[in-house]
């Protein structure tokens, strides 16, 4: 069982409200569940109901920071509205084209999984070395991009209304 986390979570990305904290863990969790699934062959039984859990969670979470945004009017949240609608759009895209078939997913053969683990000590190119031609794009394509828009989220835009809430006594 290969258990190697493709999102690494790091308290460089708290933003110091715990209730939006423990989401976006969360998120970061529901991939790493697809990419740990994808590694050990399980992704054909399991990424129906992931993709369906990250959709209807990203919904939850987003709705969670609107709330507030409109409770108490934060200046900018028209274009950080915006970049959620972003993400939630891309994510049904990705579900559309995989219940449309588009989905190639190799299993992985059982040389190459034995060769996995000295070989996948760095995640990047853990996936990379999986994603090889047609094979496995879909749910390459699916996590690198997840994984690029939360990051730079989380990191980068959830930040900037932070002060804005924690002012308003948001804890
Ligand atoms: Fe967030
Ligand atoms: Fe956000």
């Amino acid at each position: 069982m290969l258990d190697i986390d493709f999102i690494q979570w790091s308290n460089k990305y708290l933003i110091g409200i715990k209730t939006i904290d423990d989401q976006h863990k969360t998120l970061l969790e529901m991939a790493n569940v697809m990419y740990r699934a994808y590694l050990n062959n399980k992704h054909h039984e399991i990424l129906e109901s992931s993709l369906s859990k990250l959709t209807e969670y990203i919904k939850f979470h987003f709705k969670y920071e609107e709330d507030l945004f409109e409770k108490y009017q934060y200046p900018n949240k028209d274009k950080h509205i915006l970049e959620h609608r972003f993400f939630e759009n891309e994510i049904s895209k990705f579900s559309e084209k995989y219940f449309a078939g588009e989905k190639e997913f190799p299993i992985i053969g059982e040389n190459k999984r034995k060769d996995l683990p000295e070989s996948m000590k760095n995640p990047e190119d853990a996936l990379q070395s999986l994603a090889t031609g047609k094979t496995g794009s879909f749910i390459y394509a699916l996590l690198t991009f997840v994984r690029k828009w939360i990051l730079n989220h989380i990191g980068k835009v959830d930040k900037n209304y932070v002060e804005f809430l924690l002012s308003n006594g948001i804890r």
